[in-house]
């Protein structure tokens, strides 16, 4: 039925109007690039437009599709896209926090619910799931990722399309998911954001392949290609990537758009002119040009000149036409512009339960000495530093339609969730950053960190006076929240030395601290955790940040968290993750220098804390792990199980992790690679078997001939409750 509607449409288009489909223009809403598209009304209306983004309300958007349906020679329908990433209004922890939550199913319904805003305001297509690994702690977009674990990624890739996209696309609060950025955006040289990628292929199918796999897989609608260079050829303009790769070996049959200018950008990175560029890039695979107009201006001309052909341009214009085609709006452009459900939808208490939820679960506790945590529901809690009070960077990095200057802050959330049960006193403590400069870069887009012009010591003793009586200090530190995120890289990713002061301070008080870490990423804070008797790192929560810190200090929620990305001792050391190579001159067991052997001076070669990390109130030992037998034959499985105890005074969740290692192969192999895990809740002195199965599927990988396989030989296997203190088993796998 599509196939014929879409022949008949596409019968009676001129190559103009194909060529219209093919341009994504921005309304300039929320700013995500540095140009703004122009004469976007008289565009719609002249067919040279097919999709907007950055426009939302029932409102606007019914306005701009009534033009396109009164106005235009064919009225086909606008898709309307928004970055729409961790939450809509109702805004959830950014994605690397909501990866900590290592619950799909949270994650999934996450996603559902900012789908259900989303196209209540007047939106059908998410830019969104993110799902470039990375393992540089420096780049800013780390945090809008999974982390560093391919097998993780992909879980949340998954998870995130199917939330988004729901069962059927039609349905009106169903959204039309863009896995992103395709591809290896996330290991760009240096940490440093659009920069170089250049990557053996072996490695790019092993570990950064995967998640951007698994959203296809799960049957993502569309992808969008990332801005930097791959082995030579940018992602905007590479064939092998985009048509080779994506359509021919994956079988994609959606929609490929470009990043913001991304053809443009090709210019830059030297590969010609305008026209030649966006010829490269329609012939490379790409269907939608967003905001550059690089296809809307030269793509007549270069069809003139034989450069790209009628059937390329016809495919790309199917694409798009398809994409609105399955979201039903040939049937209903207005399906989201509807006035009445915008009121009922968004920001509502359901959806806020589920962000507070969502916010508890994300939160990692890193340390917890002497059980300082939880926290008694009584007497003053001085709560310090300059994110205690600033609503705006609760929601996190890429929160686009947040609602920032009305959501709580830390100490408003913690006063509504704790009433009159405690005290609360608070203080700016110190400024964000000492810079005022760098502050501005850090506070762009509506965030707002107050700041005090004092002298530094001035400010501290303030804070420490009005301590002074509390019974505990929680000192509210560490990055703000565009401190992360696109074009946010740093290269000190320690807390801002001047909060580091304050800290000092705060601890030498005597009084029991706890540190509150914002984090849009993983942090160098060795010093603190040697310092600080307690560490909860909270990343940016979203909407409901202070009630859900709150409920986790003073434990109404045991946290759970546990990292996705391994937190470094030292910048030096990046990029840091576990599933690294052995090398051929490893380090022996517990030692952490020795000449020649492969090391620094300086730091060991150990995390701060590891992959998958994360204590509880509770405490939970392990039993060895056993297996069904010491062999398996191909296409066979093996049973592995755990006991797991639950030894502390809390109920709990655990997740109990599987890792195994391929310990001879054709090729080098990670020491440790994620295989399984589970998420379990065990109750106080309650003992659970976790059984996991591995299959033949579970040891393979690509070896250097790019074959999926799995080869004989002997594994080790390690189960635990984090990438570092696990127990191991042997096992082989025969023919
Ligand atoms: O979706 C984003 C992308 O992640 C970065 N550049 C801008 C796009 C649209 O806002």
């Amino acid at each position: 039925k599509m196939n014929k509607f879409l022949d008949e449409l596409m019968s009676k288009m001129t190559l103009q109007e194909k060529i219209g489909q093919l341009n994504l223009v921005t309304a300039g809403e929320a700013v995500t690039g540095s140009v703004v598209s122009t004469g976007v009304e008289k565009k719609i209306a002249e067919g040279k437009i097919g999709g907007i983004f950055s426009l939302s309300t029932p409102e606007k958007t019914r306005r701009a599709q009534e033009i396109a349906m009164k106005q235009s020679r064919l009225k086909i329908p606008i898709i309307f896209g928004m970055d729409v990433i961790h939450g809509y209004r109702t805004t959830f922890p950014i994605p690397l926090g909501l990866a900590a939550s290592w619950d799909l199913n949270l994650i999934e319904q996450t996603a559902r619910i900012a789908a259900k805003e989303a196209t209540a305001d007047g939106i059908q297509w998410a830019f969104s799931p993110m799902v470039d690994i990375s393992r540089d702690a420096r780049w800013g977009r780390i945090s809008e990722g999974s982390g560093e674990d391919p097998y993780l990624g992909g879980l949340i890739a998954a998870a995130m399309v199917r939330g988004l996209q729901s069962n059927d696309l039609r349905a009106k609060d169903a959204m039309l998911a863009c896995v992103k950025h395709f591809a290896l955006y996330g290991a760009a040289e240096s940490g440093r954001d659009y920069n170089t990628t250049d990557m053996s292929l072996h490695r790019m199918y092993n570990e950064y392949f995967p998640p951007y796999k698994a959203a296809i897989d799960a049957g993502v609608g569309s992808v969008m290609v990332s801005f930097n260079d791959i082995n030579g050829v940018p992602a905007s303009a590479n064939k092998w990537l985009l048509t080779d790769v994506l359509r021919k070996d994956w079988g994609f049959g959606g929609l490929v758009v470009s990043d913001y200018t991304g053809i443009n950008e090709l210019v830059d990175h030297g590969l010609g002119d305008l026209k030649q560029v966006s010829q490269l890039s329609l012939n490379a695979g790409m269907d939608m040009d967003m905001v550059g107009e690089g296809f809307l201006t030269t793509l007549e001309q270069s069809l003139k000149e034989g450069k790209v052909t009628q059937e390329r341009i016809d495919a790309a214009c199917r694409a798009v036409l398809e994409a609105k085609y399955k979201l039903g709006l040939f049937d209903n452009p207005f399906k989201n512009t509807d006035s009445e459900r915008a009121k009922t939808d968004i920001y509502i208490a359901e959806h806020l339960k589920k962000a507070r939820e969502a916010a508890t679960k994300s939160f990692v506790l890193l340390k917890n000495e002497n059980q300082t945590l939880p926290l008694k529901k009584q007497g003053k809690v001085a709560v310090i530093g300059p994110l205690a009070n600033t609503g705006s960077n609760m929601p996190g990095t890429w929160s686009v339609s947040a609602d920032h200057a009305n959501t709580p802050s830390l100490v408003e959330g913690m006063r509504e969730s704790l009433g009159n049960n405690v005290e609360i006193i608070t203080h700016i403590g110190s400024n964000l950053l000492e810079d005022a400069a760098y502050q501005e870069r850090a506070t762009m887009f509506g965030r707002t960190i107050p700041r005090d012009e004092r002298d530094e010591k001035t400010i501290i003793a303030e804070a420490i006076e009005a301590a002074k009586d509390a019974d505990v200090i929680v000192a509210a530190l560490g990055e703000a929240s565009e401190m992360s995120g696109e074009s946010s890289s740093r290269v000190d990713i320690g807390i801002p030395a001047v909060q580091q002061r304050l800290l000092k301070e705060l601890v030498a008080t005597g009084k029991p601290v706890v540190l509150v870490l914002f984090a849009g990423r993983p942090m160098t804070i060795a010093e603190e955790s040697e310092t600080v008797p307690a560490i909860l790192n909270v990343w940016f929560g979203g909407s409901e940040t202070g009630k859900a810190v709150a409920d986790v200090l003073f434990g109404d929620v045991n946290p759970s968290g546990k990292l996705p990305a391994s937190f470094p001792k030292h910048v030096g050391q990046l990029p840091l993750y576990y599933a690294h190579k052995n090398t051929g001159r490893p380090l022996p067991k517990g030692q952490w220098f020795e000449k020649f052997r492969s090391n620094y001076l300086d730091v060991d070669n150990d995390p701060l804390y590891p992959f998958g990390y994360g204590l509880s109130y509770t405490k939970f030992d392990y039993a060895q792990p056993t297996a069904s037998a010491t062999s398996m034959k191909f296409g066979e499985k093996l049973n592995v199980e755990v006991q797991v105890s639950n030894n502390g005074n809390w109920d709990g969740e655990e997740v109990v992790q599987l890792y195994i290692r391929d310990l001879v192969g054709s090729i080098t192999r990670p020491v440790k690679e994620l295989k399984k895990f589970e998420k379990v809740l065990i109750k106080k002195g309650e003992t659970k078997t976790i059984a996991f199965e591995i299959t033949e599927e579970d040891l393979k990988f690509f070896n250097n001939n790019l074959e999926w396989i799995a080869e004989e030989g002997e594994f080790e296997l390690f189960v635990g409750s984090n990438s570092r203190d696990t127990q191991s088993l042997k096992f082989t796998l025969e023919k």
